[in-house]
């Protein structure tokens, strides 16, 4: 789709039917300027952001930053609790978007990449509005009785 995007149109039409994955294409009129993908596992509460990028012709407008915001959005209405991601750390642009969005990194991975680049890991606790409440928390305990 993009030239630094390394998501083939097939493998994002295999992702965009995917119930495991949920896509958001941003378009200006017929054109596709950004994209985001997310990965989900049964039984994990963490959702990953596998691939987001915008069309070079929009760098630095705050695509990249609404595109991040609605990832989280779509995790948080998925009922994840946090979201992780691999970037490269030489991609100082993207390592910074995270940073100033309140991701914090948590590990690095060495020769992470086809070409040897090292990944940096980072995550984000999301809002629990969304979320369930474990059924413990909300069951009302009758008054007066000690806890078991
Ligand atoms: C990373 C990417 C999505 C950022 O998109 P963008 O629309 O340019 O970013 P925004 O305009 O929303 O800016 C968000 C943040 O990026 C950083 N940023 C923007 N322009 C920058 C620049 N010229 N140099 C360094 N950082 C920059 C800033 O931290 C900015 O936050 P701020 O506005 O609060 O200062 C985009 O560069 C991209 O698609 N890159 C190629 C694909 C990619 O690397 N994806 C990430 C893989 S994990």
């Amino acid at each position: 789709m993009f030239a630094s995007d390394r998501i083939s149109p097939r493998s994002l039409g295999r992702l965009i039917r995917s119930a495991s994955a949920s896509v958001l294409v941003a378009t200006v009129g017929d054109v596709v300027v950004g994209y985001f993908v997310l990965l989900f596992r049964a039984g994990s509460s963490r959702a990953r952001l596998y691939s987001i990028a915008i069309a070079p012709q929009q760098a630095g407008r705050g695509l990249g930053k609404a595109l991040l915001a609605a990832a989280e959005r779509e995790a948080e209405r998925r009922a994840a609790a946090s979201l992780h991601l691999e970037v490269r750390a030489d991609n100082s642009r993207a390592v910074c978007l995270y940073e100033r969005n309140g991701y914090r990194r948590f590990g690095r991975l060495d020769s992470y990449y086809a070409d040897g680049a090292a990944a940096l890991r980072f995550e984000k606790v999301l809002s629990s509005k969304k979320r369930p409440k474990p059924i413990a928390a909300r069951s009302a305990r009758p008054s007066g009785t000690a806890p078991s």
